[in-house]
């Protein structure tokens, strides 16, 4: 290959790309990180002039959006269009900005996943086996992936899909699920034998160790050590096919060569989902023609993702390239979002979709926390709130924002302009040092020694102004060519930290009057007028605090049932509640219990309900039941005294009244006779609490 001169260094074609998150549920801040990382770098990109193009989609095909659509009753394609759409709100308000957001589920990209297979099978990598597959004959269809749920055959972790462990990483297959059931029904499934095309990854085992050798793949230590990790045990071909119904695009000429109709598994196709976004950006002509291959084949592609998605980006989809013969991208995978030193969590309350976080707070302040804290490692990053708030107000706002505000408000005020600057070539030069530093941690994804290097820069700045005393005699010669030498220094500033403050950039550009700054802008003899900027951050007061259950869980003693008087459904009970009193209860089990079933029972209620009168008579509590359907089990405990309250694991429970809507918006169930919610158990301190004769999934009412 020929060398690339110089010259053609700012023509050569980027890509930068974010993996495309599955259209079934809401972004949420974990997911941002990865979003927020790759718009940093394809910003940068922009600013030093390279024809680079910011990439994605939403992936909508397969089972992950195929279950969460049943759940919601709408069809697939409408569910995942929803989902598109909000996505791309929630990116906008996070200023990450794609070139192209597109979909898997669209004409471009059903085109060149056949172009693909029917590459794979002109050169032989594809071939046709009979294998088992589960069935569950009561739904009366196939169980691709996340259709069954079990327990996961290498590490024992309940629950797990057909298609991976989370637990510990590993792929799976449905047929090696210990203990299967049906995600649909709850039933236990069977298998059945079906015909599947495979992917002869096998046969790329040479190519791909050479890739990982080379020093040009740029991979990351960890990442090497997985791929050897995985090259010793041995790749297995890949079955790149599934049994209908599916969402996904139909196999050609799969129903005359295996009888029935095969669909292409999601992870065929997502990926190849990056090319067709180019190749819709390309043919759209959003901003003039171009051609995506002159992306893809020619130019520079770069991947960002999580580690979760790692064996997918490192071995499928480079040996898919390899057989296409487009070369390999540059991959970084980055770790996973923690809050508070744990994994997101709902009940902890440190589940914040995207839009639940901007009520609290802004969204630069998160771009700027996630900079701060993103190199090249893969390692997982901790959104720790205390410090959150500390970096905002005191780094952020307090040395950087502070700053640059402060001279332009300053110079806005008193002069309306910049006239004079003074000579500061020693200085200058240190700086310009500095800036160049900022561009070598950006080309190197190392944001967080850029906004180290940022802040150095701004230090310096903040001491210099201070040490001027401007304040004291703000006519004279020395303080305007000061405060001038101070703006062009913010000028600077708010132009290199740009691909991570774009909002913030932009408000201090506003002030400069300027329309479009570049890397080149650096310089330090700007004059001109300046007005008074926008207040550039937001402090931040409060944080949120951990976790409560909003329901107050309470062991009481049925004393006594009595049927209402008004209605031929509901009971009337007579509950102690120890320290909290006698209660009447409105119970609605006539249906399923008999009296003296209840009677004399210990079983968990909700203490903290909103008193109501049901069809004339008071209830001041509720007695909790799961409910499958055809049989309701109560929440029963042995050994714990009346009074005391019984919690999900790690939270605290909630004494302020709720309402019915409340309650039923909390999404409790069985497993395994035990009741959970968000993966927690409920116990009293003496036991935990225990549900009989529902099956599995059960919810509780
Ligand atoms: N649809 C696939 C990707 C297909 S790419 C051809 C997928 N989607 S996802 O919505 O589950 O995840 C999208 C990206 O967000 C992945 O790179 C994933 O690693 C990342 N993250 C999801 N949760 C995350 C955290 N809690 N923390 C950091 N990144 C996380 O996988
Ligand atoms: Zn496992």
């Amino acid at each position: 290959m020929p060398r690339k001169t110089n010259s053609d260094k700012n023509s050569e074609k980027i890509i930068v790309t974010a993996a495309l998150p599955y259209a079934n549920g809401s972004i949420h801040i974990g997911h941002l990180l990865e979003y927020i990382q790759a718009d940093i770098f394809s910003r940068f990109l922009k600013l030093t002039g390279k024809d680079a193009l910011y990439i994605c989609a939403s992936d909508m095909h397969g089972t992950p959006v195929e279950v969460n659509a049943q759940k919601a009753g709408k069809e697939p394609e409408k569910f995942a269009l929803e989902y598109w759409k909000e996505h791309q709100e929630d990116f906008m308000r996070f200023f990450i900005l794609f070139d192209n957001y597109y979909k898997t589920h669209s004409p471009e990209n059903r085109e060149l996943a056949e172009y693909f297979f029917a590459e794979l099978k002109k050169k032989k990598y594809i071939y046709r086996k009979k294998i088992r597959v589960i069935y569950c004959p009561y739904c009366a269809r196939s169980l691709p992936d996340r259709f069954v749920r079990g327990t996961c055959p290498l590490c024992s972790a309940v629950e797990q899909y057909g298609d991976v462990c989370e637990n510990c990483g590993n792929a799976l297959k449905g047929v090696d699920l210990i203990n299967p059931k049906c995600s649909l029904c709850g039933r236990t499934p069977n298998q059945k034998e079906s015909e599947h095309y495979f992917f002869r990854l096998s046969a790329f085992a040479d190519k791909l160790k050479k890739w990982m050798k080379s020093p040009d793949s740029g991979l990351q230590p960890e990442v090497l050590h997985w791929l050897n990790g995985w090259m010793e045990k041995g790749l297995e071909d890949w079955c790149i096919s599934r049994d209908g119904p599916y969402f996904g695009f139909v196999i050609p000429d799969s129903e005359k060569e295996c009888g029935e109709k095969k669909y292409f598994y999601v992870w065929l196709d997502a990926p190849i989902g990056y090319i067709s976004s180019t190749k819709n950006y390309c043919e759209s002509g959003k901003s003039g023609k171009c051609n995506w291959k002159d992306y893809w084949h020619k130019g520079q592609v770069y991947h960002l993702i999580g580690k979760d998605i790692s064996y997918f980006h490192f071995l499928f989809w480079p040996a898919l390239l390899m057989a296409v013969n487009i070369p390999v991208p540059k991959l970084t995978v980055h770790g996973f979002i923690t809050v508070n030193g744990e994994k997101m969590s709902k009940s902890r309350g440190t589940f914040f979709t995207a839009k639940d976080f901007l009520k609290l707070y802004p969204a630069e302040a998160l771009r700027f926390y996630y900079a701060s804290h993103l190199d090249r490692s893969v390692v997982d990053v901790d959104l720790n709130f205390e410090d959150f708030k500390a970096v905002t107000n005191n780094v952020l706002m307090g040395n950087l924002g502070n700053f640059c505000y402060r001279v332009l408000s300053f110079a806005a005020k008193n002069y309306g302009k910049v006239g004079m600057i003074a000579v500061e070539k020693e200085h200058e030069k240190e700086i310009l040092k500095l800036i160049d530093l900022v561009k070598r941690h950006y080309e190197q994804q190392d944001f967080k020694s850029a906004v180290k290097t940022v802040l150095q820069i701004s230090d310096q700045g903040n001491s210099y102004f201070q040490q001027a005393e401007v304040w004291k005699n703000k006519d004279s010669k020395e303080a305007k060519a000061a405060v001038g030498w101070c703006v062009n220094l913010v000028r600077n500033l708010a132009m290199v930290v740009s691909p991570i403050l774009p909002e913030f950039s932009m408000k201090l550009q506003t002030a400069f009057g300027e329309k479009k700054w570049s890397w080149g802008s650096v310089d330090f003899s700007w004059k001109g007028k300046i007005v008074q900027p926008e207040m550039v951050v937001q402090k931040i007061e409060k944080v949120p605090s951990q976790a409560v259950f909003p329901l107050q869980l309470t062991v009481g003693k049925i004393l006594d049932v009595k049927d209402h008087p008004n209605a031929d459904s509901l009971y009337v009970l007579s509950v102690d509640l120890g320290e909290k009193g006698k209660r009447q209860v409105v119970a609605g089990l006539k249906k399923y219990l008999p009296a003296k079933s209840l009677l004399n029972k210990t079983v968990v209620f909700c203490a903290n309900m909103k008193p109501a009168k049901i069809r004339g008579e008071l209830s001041e509590a509720m007695i909790l039941v799961a409910d499958d359907g055809q049989n309701v089990g109560l929440l029963e405990v042995q050994k714990t005294p009346i009074g005391k309250e019984a919690c999900f694991t790690g939270m605290e429970n909630c004494k302020k009244e709720v309402t019915f809507e409340e309650f039923k918006k909390l999404q409790m169930l069985v497993r395994g006779c035990r009741v959970m919610f968000d993966g927690k158990k409920l116990a009293s301190v003496n036991e935990d609490v225990v549900v009989r004769d529902v099956v599995d999934g059960a919810p509780v009412r």
